[in-house]
């Protein structure tokens, strides 16, 4: 969505505040501002487009002041544009937010009523205007702030700076995160731990419903209660090293190219003993009595949690059921005693996922995550959290965290079958050496790269594009599409190998690829049928299988990718390489930008 950062520094604000954005860029780039107070003076610059609009506006008209508050954008309310970019500023207050403000409608008229009118079409708007009609009432920046906090409904993490006040910036979270770092004699604030890793590594997350009063030498929390209360100083040690792009020409490039390394950090961090045990971090989760689970997630998560479902129902005999946090949240079904929810999450701080962790979580349900950030609000409110060990994931698609996502997922649920003593000491060893071949099979996958390249040229000129997939590669189908139309804008749908005939198949002619992702498993003939369907009806067919697989069923077909022989177990994780491949390269043959797509953002922190 949106990233804020401030920063009370003992330098010029401008160039760390612009730094800090280059950090945050990944949550959204429709425009981007900065206000700093220069001896008292409160000065905004504010350009649309991606960040380097702002850098280039500050060379000519540069901002002086060792206080500010900067922003980037993914707009919610009002198109992108310099008059709807933050940070917003109305007299002698400025505002930079990341969040929804729901009844900025009802706040708008009651403002029009004092008579104060609005410039934009934002809700964040409303905020800075909200605050200079109390500050006009002779209120001090901390009381102006208090009083519009409470007139406000929805999800924020807000920044403000003050005319006049060279060292003070007051801040507040509901709903979105925010990250305070303690540098010497200087204090940063950022909507995450990356924005501020070049400036320190000591973080202090605010809680739900906290404000904070920062001063160079002194951090105020005041919680949802109104009590003064502290909150945890963190050593949060980022690699900022790592969030470069190491001769990629995209991050999402190097994050598909790195999965075998990052997978193989994945893999060490859960197994010991020679790679013949799993362990997870200290927990009281009683697995050998799971009966259910209940998994919920967003987007590419989702599709990862929909492919764990099948391990944990096929191999734990644990009945499993998956949904779209954005749909589970407002569901709020049943929850029967000693339930167990799992929520899958890169960012963790994903609004909707959120929510529905804290609905499972008030009917007493335990919770666990698997997430990227560890510090992650998502994490922070679960009985269990399992890293994914993947690094920062730059690219707004997801790749190595999904592929990472599945592999805690299945090194989970051969954990739980072995604690239901539903397999044998046998079949657990031959799954944990399936597993250790993700690596090696994952560098085996990435050689097919040129191959990909090649066809991804002929599909960049398909209007729509079908996905099949069965078992356990059915949820893999679904992810191919959203990696394709999310960073090539081709539009594209997954579909149970199965369910075509039942209305997809009315969509097929010569012009729409169809992408069959067939494994040697025991479906292969039924997805081999499939695509006598298709090729019946003149489709074109690339499919992607192993050399046994090809070599059955390649005859007739547009294009194939072989596979290396990968186990049925951890096929997804294999296959989802040739899926992340051929939506990367279509997107570079459309030219369309793959780590910054349109209308996207990496983390959805609003609902
Ligand atoms: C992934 O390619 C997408 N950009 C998006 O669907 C993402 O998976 C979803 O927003 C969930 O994000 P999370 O994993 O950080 O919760």
């Amino acid at each position: 969505m949106c990233g804020i950062v401030g920063v009370l520094g003992q330098h010029e604000a401008a160039p760390l505040l612009v730094e800090a954005l280059k950090r945050l860029e990944y949550r959204g780039y429709d425009s981007a501002g900065i206000a700093t107070v220069n001896d008292g003076a409160l000065e905004s610059r504010r350009a649309i487009g991606k960040l380097v609009n702002l850098s280039d506006l500050l060379v000519h008209n540069p901002l002086a002041g060792k206080s500010g508050i900067g922003h980037t954008r993914w707009a919610t309310h009002g198109t992108p544009s310099v008059k709807n970019a933050h940070p917003h500023q109305a007299g002698d207050v400025a505002v930079v937010h990341n969040g929804i403000i729901e009844n900025f409608v009802e706040l708008r008229a009651e403002l029009n009523s004092y008579k104060i009118k609005h410039k934009t079409d934002t809700d964040t708007e409303t905020v800075a205007l909200m605050a200079k009609h109390y500050l006009s009432q002779g209120f001090s920046p901390t009381e102006v702030v208090k009083k519009t906090l409470l007139k406000l409904k929805g999800a924020f993490a807000l920044a403000f700076l003050f005319q006049g006040e060279n060292d003070l910036m007051i801040v507040a979270r509901q709903g979105s995160p925010l990250a305070i770092g303690h540098g010497n004699g200087e204090m940063y604030v950022g909507s995450d731990a990356i924005a501020l890793a070049h400036l320190t590594n000591k973080i202090t997350y605010l809680d739900e419903g906290d404000f904070a009063k920062i001063t160079r030498n002194k951090l105020e929390i005041t919680n949802k209660s109104g009590n003064l209360v502290t909150r945890k100083i963190r050593n949060i040690n980022i690699n900022i090293n790592k969030v470069d792009k190491d001769g990629y020409k995209h991050f999402m490039a190097k994050e598909i190219a790195e999965q075998p390394s990052i997978l193989k950090t994945t893999l060490q961090n859960y197994l010991y003993n020679e790679n013949t045990e799993i362990e997870l971090p200290k927990n009281d989760l009683d697995l050998a009595n799971i009966e259910c689970l209940t998994m919920v997630a967003c987007g590419t998560a989702f599709y990862a949690a929909l492919t764990a479902k099948y391990w944990f129902e096929k191999i734990a005999r644990v009945r499993v059921e998956v949904d779209v946090a954005s749909e589970f949240r407002y569901r709020e079904p049943p929850v029967s005693k000693g339930t167990i929810a799992l929520f899958v999450s890169q960012s963790g701080e994903t609004a909707d996922t959120l929510a529905a962790l804290r609905y499972m979580s008030s009917q007493q349900a335990k919770i666990i995550s698997v997430v990227n950030v560890p510090e992650s609000s998502i994490a922070r409110e679960s009985d269990l959290v399992l890293p994914l060990h993947a690094g920062v994931e730059i690219g707004v698609a997801s790749t190595k965290a999904f592929t990472a996502q599945l592999t805690v997922l299945a090194l989970l649920a051969i954990k739980t079958a072995k604690a239901k003593a539903v397999i044998t000491e046998d079949q657990y060893r031959q799954y944990l050496k399936d597993l250790n071949q993700i690596p090696e099979l994952i560098t085996h996958a990435l050689s097919a790269e040129a191959n990909i390249r090649r066809i991804a040229t002929e599909l960049a000129s398909s209007q729509d594009v079908i996905f099949l997939g069965r078992g356990a590669m059915y949820p893999l189908a679904m992810e191919g599409a959203l990696k394709l139309k999310e960073i090539s804008y081709i539009h594209a749908e997954g579909y149970p190998s199965g369910e075509l005939k039942h209305g997809p198949i009315a969509l097929i002619d010569k012009e729409v690829p169809v992408v069959v992702i067939a494994p040697m498993d025991p479906l292969f003939d039924k997805s081999v049928s499939n695509m006598q369907e298709v090729m019946a009806r003149s489709g074109k067919i690339l499919l992607l299988s192993c050399r046994k697989g090809l070599a059955k069923a390649a005859k007739g077909t547009w294009a194939t990718v072989e596979m290396p022989e990968t186990p049925e177990f951890i096929a997804p994780i294999i296959y989802a390489v040739p899926a992340q491949l051929l939506a990367y390269h279509t997107a570079l043959a459309k030219g369309t930008d793959a780590d910054q797509p349109r209308n996207l953002a990496k983390s959805v922190t609003v609902e």
